[in-house]
């Protein structure tokens, strides 16, 4: 281990600059075999700063320093000190220009931050802390500066040159080669610097804004690209106008440019004016991409949009505020996609990402919260908690706030922070003056890490005619948060009839009457009372997932399935759903530990059953909701409900389940699979969309009862698809089968779809993980022939996440297989892995970290692994970090 792996950050060590920088000039010469960076930096020092006599200390990591000017004057070696990760001036003026040379070279850069080569072109990822692998300077979002940026290279290799801003220079040079010199008129922190070069093809399209600016929109990519550009050009521009219409957000450059590129850490990154994207997460076409695809392309293209505000305009003042533009950002993308499409649908898959992702991230050893305390390595902190459970605390604030008051809120946040670095505590002060609430509770959001636990008790008086709700809240210890303090929890409940329909609510007899109430719970325990309730309810609680908790209440299945049909919230007819489906697999688990067979529940059945008939009987329902209704809970979420997850019982109780639905559904499942039949020309809109998604859910169920009929239908699907999400899907119907009759078919389809896609990565990468997810024990050795096959590429993040990423965290049988095989497997790509590229090595590492809810035999076995990574020698601050917090007792 070095130094440098134990060194931690801490929030409350948190200080002003000593030095800003006024304007950045850089001028960047690419070649084949080196980069020379020049910077000239006006500097000045920071009135709120150390005072005179601080030195001046910028970062640099493994820069080759050429030369070094002060005002203009060469600087002798003795006037400063340069080390692996810093250049020290002990003496400067109070203001001044600093210009430096360096050389780097990105061809051999594999982390893929700060300037890389991907495949063909240059680009760049800065944040969090890649500008300091390209110059000199103060790589900290709090230094706001203007930049213009100088590229020069080979023209024929790199016609496109691109930086943020506007192109305020061009020109030719000897040799071949040429300049474009670009000017970012807005003031913005390194981590928002961009640069590409390469041989890119723009897609060109315009956007007139609210007060009728014409935006030059430019989607770049390579030529064999330009017939998957017209999805995401759209996304933008209805992202634009939704920024409008619902924040009066406008945006703010006279240009606005995309790039494609295939070697990317994560799905994109928001560059002031020059947005980067994996080319996975904007590239689409009907015969490529799966309307799964293009929904997170929408998502991502907006987020990436909506940052120019939220992030960029109104900037982070030190990483522990990641979530002040990450949270808000997944807040506003979420909405956005809500509005585009089914808001109940958009909803639950939410919910169901937090609820396994999140839930376990927050269980386990890299347990944070919102706004963490300290970190080692910062790369480590772009996590489902700061992304989505910061969205959530966005959420309860806007709903506690409603429409009107939000906006203001948001207005206010945007005027008054325009062009700073700031901090959640300045987002959470806007929204207590505009309401005048007191949040003061509601901030251990941000502070306390872990998952509330609500329990709720009801008893319903007759003779009064009143109904009490018992609530309690606990939340568990998580590292170095031994207690936790009660939080605020908006839980949304309403009551329902015999009928299903929602009862009159006042509570306490003196509060206004409505059919629904915001329950503000914010003790340990805490009793509410209902007057005027002339029957006994049910209740629907948590409605809209309206805090970030696990929720438990005695419910019969009765009720359950009462609440499935009846609710008029859509999250809590899901989740009634899925709580009767855990009943019932707990039944089956049961059963099967004794080794004995379990007959399904014929609730469960006819639940499902009902719910079948409503899509063939009601032409106009929502089929996306109806295809998420019969979903059992997945493996992952059922993992998430124990203290000591069994993976084989999950695994073969839940299959169990899905055979016997099938069966027993087969009448109503074969119906709905040819009524979702549809051979029109594919589109990506709601109502296909839902047709797709039920018809493939049904014949997932209908293939596991192993008969030629269903394995001809799926075959026809397959070889008459006009469009990837029937294709894919039907090719998934086989491997997802363990069925040896069904291997040899299974094989070759896999083969025949591999020769007719291997020509589009994107394609190529679906089919990889479509295999390596596949819940299918023994499956190692095909995951190891994935790793051979000339598709693959270790040094492509994509490809990594497609098998390993992909094998590792979906397929679990496989991965926790008693003999340690997995895990090994796992253990070997983290080691390679962590030399080549950190931030990819140690986001794979994840799965090995929950070893504390396995077995002893398996924590054993697991253990054994990050022990044995821990043991080579040259960790990674990302790894170290990671393998250290999961290690600590
Ligand atoms: N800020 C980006 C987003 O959420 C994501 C991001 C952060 C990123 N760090 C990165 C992307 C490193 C690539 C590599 O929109
Ligand atoms: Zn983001």
């Amino acid at each position: 281990m070095k130094e440098s792996q134990g060194k931690t950050v801490y929030l409350r060590d948190y200080r002003e600059p000593d030095y800003l920088i006024d304007e950045t000039e850089l001028d960047v010469r690419l070649f084949e075999d080196h980069t020379l960076v020049r910077a000239r930096l006006r500097l000045r020092r920071n009135p709120e700063g150390q005072g005179a006599g601080a030195p001046l200390v910028l970062d640099g990591r493994h820069l080759e320093l050429l030369e070094l000017k002060l005002d203009g004057a060469l600087l002798p070696p003795e006037r400063y000190e340069v080390s692996a990760e810093q250049l020290l001036i002990a003496q400067v003026p109070e203001i001044f220009t600093l210009e430096s040379l360096v050389r780097i070279h990105p061809e051999n850069n594999t982390t893929l931050d700060g300037l890389y080569k991907s495949r063909v072109m240059f680009c760049t990822q800065c944040e969090a802390e890649g500008f300091r692998k390209i110059t000199y300077y103060l790589d900290r979002p709090d230094v706001l500066s203007s930049f213009t940026t100088r590229v020069e290279a080979d023209k024929a290799r790199y016609p496109v040159l691109l930086s943020n801003g506007n192109p305020i220079a061009r020109g030719e040079l000897p040799d071949g080669r040429h300049f474009v010199t670009w000017q970012d008129p807005f003031r913005k922190p390194c981590y928002l610097f961009a640069l590409v070069a390469g041989d890119l093809q723009a897609v060109r399209d315009s956007f007139i804004t609210q007060s009728g600016r014409v935006i030059e929109l430019y989607l770049y990519v390579e030529t064999k690209d330009l017939d998957k550009c017209e999805f995401a050009m759209g996304s933008l521009k209805r992202a634009m106008r939704w920024d409008e219409e619902v924040y009066g957000r406008e945006y703010d450059l006279d240009i606005f440019m995309i790039v494609a590129v295939d070697d990317f850490n994560m799905g994109a990154m928001e560059n002031k004016g020059l947005n980067i994207f994996n080319s996975s997460c904007v590239l689409a076409n009907p015969a490529t991409t799966t309307d799964f695809s293009f929904q997170r392309i929408e998502s991502i293209v907006a987020h990436e949009y909506f940052h120019n505000w939220s992030g960029n305009r109104v900037t982070c003042r030190d990483w522990f505020q990641l979530s002040l533009k990450e949270g808000f950002t997944v807040f506003r993308d979420a909405e956005f996609s809500a509005d585009m499409g089914s808001r109940a649908v958009n909803r639950i898959e939410d919910v169901g990402f937090l609820r396994t992702v999140q839930f376990a991230e927050d269980a386990g050893p890299m347990a944070h919260s919102v706004r963490p305390e300290s970190y080692m390595e910062i790369s480590n902190f772009y996590t489902v908690t700061i992304y989505e459970k910061g969205s959530e605390v966005v959420r309860m604030m806007a709903n506690l706030l409603g429409p009107q008051k939000f906006r203001a809120a948001t207005d206010l946040y945007f005027a008054r922070f325009d062009g700073q670095a700031v901090t959640t505590e300045d987002f959470v002060r806007c929204m207590e003056e505009i309401s005048g609430m007191d949040l003061t509770q509601f901030r251990r959001w941000y502070t306390q890490a872990g998952t509330p636990r609500l329990t709720v008790k009801r008893e319903y008086d007759a003779k009064n005619r009143e109904y009490l709700l018992t609530v309690s809240q606990e939340t568990p210890a998580t590292p170095r948060q031994p207690h936790k303090e009660p939080f605020f929890i908006p839980l949304t409940v309403a009551l329902l009839d015999a009928k299903g329909k929602e009862l009159p609510l006042q509570l306490g007899g003196n509060d206004t009457v409505s059919s629904s109430k915001v329950l503000q719970v914010t003790e340990a325990t805490q009793t509410f009372r209902f007057t005027n309730i002339p029957e006994q309810p049910v209740p629907s609680l948590l409605r809209g997932f309206s805090a970030p908790v696990k929720l438990s209440c005695d419910f019969s299945r009765e009720e359950l399935m009462f609440l499935m049909s009846h609710d008029g919230d859509g999250f809590v007819r899901w989740e009634a759903g899925q709580q009767l489906a855990l009943q019932v697999f707990d039944d089956g688990l049961a059963a099967w530990r004794e080794g004995k067979e379990y007959a399904i529940d014929q609730r469960l059945v006819q639940a499902y059953r009902d719910v079948l008939r409503a899509s063939l009987e009601q032409p106009d329902i929502d089929k996306a909701m109806i295809a998420n209704l019969i979903l059992l809970p997945s493996e992952a979420y059922i993992a998430e409900q124990m203290t000591v997850v069994e993976v084989e019982g999950i695994h073969r109780v839940r299959e169990s389940l899905r055979r016997q639905l099938a069966q027993a559904l087969l009448g109503e499942l074969s119906a709905v699979y040819q009524a979702n039949l549809n051979d029109a020309p594919y589109e990506y809109a709601a109502e296909p969309v839902a047709k797709r998604a039920l018809k493939n859910t049904a014949l997932n169920y209908l293939m596991t009862l192993q008969s030629p009929e269903w394995f001809a239908a799926a075959r026809r699907q397959f070889e008459q698809a006009n469009n990837m999400t029937d294709e894919s899907a039907a090719l998934r119907a086989f491997i997802n089968n363990p069925c040896a009759a069904n291997a040899a078919l299974r094989d070759e389809l896999v083969e025949r779809f591999y020769q007719k896609w291997k020509h589009e990565t994107l394609v190529v990468e679906q089919w990889l993980s479509m295999q390596s997810a596949a819940p299918v024990a023994d499956n190692l050795p095909r995951i190891q022939a994935l790793i051979r096959h000339e598709a693959f590429d270790l040094r492509n993040p994509n490809k990594v996440r497609s098998v390993i990423g992909a094998f590792c965290n979906s397929n679990a049988v496989g991965f926790h297989a008693a003999d340690g095989s997995g895990y090994a497997f796992l253990g070997d790509y983290v080691i390679e892995l962590n030399q080549l590229n950190p931030q990819i090595a140690s986001r794979q590492l994840t799965p090995l970290t929950r070893w504390r809810r396995y077995d002893a035999a398996r924590q054993a076995l697991m253990k054994a692994q990050l022990q044995r990574i821990m043991a080579q020698p040259e960790l990674s601050a990302d790894v170290y970090e990671v393998l250290s917090k999961s290690l600590q007792e």
